[in-house]
């Protein structure tokens, strides 16, 4: 397996020289809302290095993070849609990516007359660690012995989380997932169902292979940093979600097209959507839905059972996650009732996650 850190320096590389120069090959082109893009400096549209467009997701008063977030056109596009009650966080590893985004912060809050886009130097597989401050405390508590790498570990360890836990509505990003190593993406699946509040939300647009990439592939660093070779195998990419918790998972947008074919194996880009679920107990409220088919029958992530055209009662958790859900144009919703219901999916009392 070639060595993490070359992928990782190759990533580097391709990303500082795409902030220094604008690259339009770089990555897989893609189309926004023009609406959103009139206020933002041409150098930062020029440098537009994603594959779909999460800012669809993106509604008033969220807490928005923006992982890979490059010259900062997703977080100033949500910045608009968030409002002056919402929030957008960038996160980004490249310190000429960050330049460039934080020269408009100011600037751009004016014009759209929100809070400035925060920007944060990290890993996205490691939403604790502030590199910045990292930098900073290493400059004035150089690492030499045992004794100053122990002063160093104390201080992490009693330094808050640079993104908090249970602090964001929605994790969006656009084209970077690819580019975390093998090992690390277990990890940074964690690290937003970290960072997210319980029933937030993710929408991710990536690129995502056909078929498992092949190691030849995966060693070759251009290919890496080029968002190719580290494409998540489509199957695979909504697996690692669904395995550390998530539900409601679904391939928004699907490119029929493919971007690129490599020996034989089509790589395209998705969004894909999921939700943190919201735990605890289930309070019966009298609420029930009826799905409207075309199915005979359907089942969500808590094995509930929805029969076409029959009433279904169901806890006030599960209604709500119906409602804001992608299924939710599927169901008729009857609140609040008291009479009695056909089909119980979740019991007075029960618990549903
Ligand atoms: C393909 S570009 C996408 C940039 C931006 N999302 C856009 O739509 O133009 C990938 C970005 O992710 C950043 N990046 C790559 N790996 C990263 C990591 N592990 N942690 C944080 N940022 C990373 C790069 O520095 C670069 O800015």
């Amino acid at each position: 397996m070639q060595n993490a850190a070359i992928l990782e320096g190759a990533v580097r590389d391709r990303y500082t020289e795409g902030a220094r120069i604008a690259k339009p090959n770089l990555c897989c082109p893609t189309s926004y809302d023009p609406r959103l893009l009139e206020a933002l400096p041409k150098e930062i549209i020029e440098r537009d290095y994603g594959c779909g467009d999460p800012s669809r997701y993106v509604r008033s008063g969220d807490v928005v993070l923006d992982l890979g977030s490059g010259t900062g056109k997703m977080c100033y596009m949500a910045s608009q849609l968030v409002g002056p009650s919402g929030h957008v966080i960038g996160v980004d590893v490249n310190d000429d990516m960050l330049a460039l985004a934080r020269k408009y912060r100011n600037p751009m809050a004016i014009a759209f007359g929100t809070r400035p886009v925060d920007f944060i130097k990290c890993r996205i597989q490691d939403l604790k660690t502030d590199l910045e401050q990292v930098e900073k405390f290493i400059a004035s508590n150089p690492i030499t012995n045992r004794d100053s790498m122990a002063r160093y570990e104390d201080w992490l360890r009693q330094t808050p989380p640079a993104v908090t836990d249970g602090s964001v509505d929605l994790v969006i990003s656009n084209c970077v997932l690819n580019l975390v190593g093998k090992d690390e993406r277990q990890q940074l699946i964690r690290e937003i169902h970290r960072v997210l509040k319980p029933g937030g939300r993710v929408a991710i647009a990536d690129v995502v292979s056909d078929k498992e990439v092949p190691q030849n592939l995966q060693e070759n660093p251009d290919l890496w940093a080029d968002c190719i070779s580290g494409a998540f195998q489509e199957q695979e990419f909504m697996r690692v979600f669904t395995d550390t918790g998530f539900t409601d998972l679904a391939f928004d947008k699907w490119t029929d097209e493919a971007w690129q074919v490599l020996e034989g194996i089509e790589f395209r880009s998705v969004t894909l959507t999921a939700v943190k679920p919201v735990t605890g107990p289930c309070i019966y409220g009298g609420k029930e839905v009826i799905y409207r088919g075309p199915f005979s029958r359907v089942h969500d992530d808590d094995k509930h059972e929805y029969l076409r055209g029959s009433r279904t009662s169901v806890c006030d958790k599960t209604y709500q996650s119906l409602l804001d859900g992608p299924m939710s144009q599927s169901f008729i919703f009857i609140g609040g009732s008291n009479k009695s219901t056909q089909t119980p999916a979740c019991q007075p009392g029960g618990d549903c996650c």
